[in-house]
């Protein structure tokens, strides 16, 4: 999909895919990190960026590293 904005000259569809895709990588690695300590009731805050989707655990960044929107925007996932 990224590939084909490109070769399209959508730029703004290239940016949202490019973003969704970082994102994901993310997700990824949270799911596995969730599943490598089931049962240990580890407990963490977590943070979405409203913008572009990306999730962090334990602090809000300055600024969103995948959108760069400021970490004042983040939501805390109750
Ligand atoms: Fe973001």
């Amino acid at each position: 999909m990224i590939e084909d904005a490109k070769a399209e000259g959508n730029k703004a569809a290239e940016r949202s895919f490019t973003m969704a895709n970082t994102v994901e990588k993310t997700h990824a690695k949270l799911y596995k990190e969730a599943l490598d300590n089931l049962g240990n009731n580890a407990e963490a805050d977590i943070y979405v960026c409203p913008i572009c989707g990306e999730t962090v655990v334990g602090s809000v960044p300055e600024k969103c590293p995948v959108c760069g929107a400021m970490g004042k925007v983040f939501v805390k996932i109750d």
